[in-house]
């Protein structure tokens, strides 16, 4: 670990609430991620609570029922997340309050968007990861690919809706992407080889998100890479067995192929780390993220998108580029929270 300050209680037991659940469309991989966050920080040593916000503390069972359970091939429906709501008195639940650091095991929505980051700042918390303006940068597709172009960080050309099909076709060629703006889990995603099928997808993300993102489609592999600190970890490979990586292949055993290293040369392996660290910058992220990329045939590689609150099981991408640098999960977990309790959101410029 790096500098402790006086004050942060570095190396002793914490009293840590792990936020998961939430009403994003990705509220059962929360769960999944943060029961083992939870787990993995008690193993530690640290008095640690699990909090779903928009409804209570977890007693045991629940969370050794989320523990053994696995996330459902499909998210739930936008019905019933709307009868989900994270209370603006977010900061003043007991759970929250009195944390030393909260850790937020949300994903998607106001758990990643910013709100419940601005939430806890108000109320004076600590809590992990990216700060309520990095994390709404991230969420918004075309604020991080205007970023990543303005620093530099290669990212497909796109055009948001609406557009014609005359414009789309002739700006991006096909096929194309189509996506809402600021989802997660590729929700509402869909690929467009025909012209003919190009409403239907804008149609279809535009349930999801109230902006819709047509984006050239780069053939080629798909890479991710963790960033920790200020500091790129493994660079891993995901072959997926659908075309694109969507939500059941994130979240079925199976159905994707992750591999940690990623067989590419050193160059290529460098060149891909120093683009996740200039894309985490140019959002202004901090503690831990995790970088996407696709690497075409020519070798070129394009940022996809940075996520701030990654997937956080044993198995999840990020602990896989930590572990192929020998950081175990609970190490991961712990070096998060260390993170936080440093305090410096925006760390100086070298
Ligand atoms: N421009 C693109 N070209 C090729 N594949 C893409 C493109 N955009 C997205 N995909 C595929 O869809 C997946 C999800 O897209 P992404 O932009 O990361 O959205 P999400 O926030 O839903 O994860 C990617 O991991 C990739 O497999
Ligand atoms: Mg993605």
């Amino acid at each position: 670990m790096g500098k402790t300050k006086s004050g942060d209680k570095g190396g002793a037991a914490l009293k840590i609430t792990v936020l998961m659940g939430g009403a994003s469309s990705e509220r059962d991989v929360s769960f999944a991620s943060g029961t083992r966050v939870a787990a993995a920080l008690r193993a530690r040593g640290h008095a640690v609570t699990a909090f779903d916000p928009v409804g209570k503390v977890l007693s045991v069972e629940e969370e050794k029922g989320y523990l053994s359970g696995a996330v459902k091939k499909a998210p739930p429906t936008p019905e019933f997340l709307a009868t989900l709501k994270i209370p603006g008195s977010l900061g003043d639940h007991p759970a929250v309050r009195d944390a030393d650091v909260v850790f937020l095991g949300l994903h998607g929505g106001q758990g990643e968007d910013g709100t419940v980051q601005a939430l806890l700042d108000l109320a004076g918390i600590r809590y992990t990861g990216s700060g309520h303006l990095a994390s709404a940068l991230a969420m918004d597709k075309e604020l991080s690919k205007l970023l990543f172009r303005a620093a530099g960080v290669r990212t497909a050309d796109w055009l948001m809706a609406p557009a014609t099909e005359a414009e789309i076709v002739s700006a991006l060629g096909l096929p194309v992407v189509v996506k809402p703006s600021k989802q997660g889990s590729t929700v509402g995603l869909s690929v467009v080889k025909r012209r003919e099928d190009l409403a239907a997808a804008i149609e279809l993300a535009y349930k999801h998100d109230d902006e819709v993102m047509i984006e050239a489609f780069i053939p080629g592999r798909e890479l991710t890479v963790g960033i920790l600190g200020d500091e790129p970890l493994a660079v891993g490979e995901i072959i997926p067995k659908h075309e694109i990586y969507d939500y059941e292949c994130k979240y079925t055993a199976g159905m994707a192929v992750e591999e940690f290293p990623a067989k590419l040369d050193r160059a290529d392996t460098a060149a891909v780390q120093q683009q996740a660290l200039a894309a985490f910058r140019s959002l202004k992220l901090s503690g831990y993220a995790r970088i996407d990329f696709r690497m075409s045939p020519e070798g070129h590689f394009y940022c996809l998108e940075a996520n701030t609150l990654p997937g956080m099981t044993e198995t999840s991408l990020i602990p896989q580029s930590a572990d192929a640098c020998g950081i175990s999960f609970a190490e991961l977990c712990e070096r998060v929270v260390r993170l936080a309790l440093e305090g410096e959101r925006s760390p100086r410029r070298a």
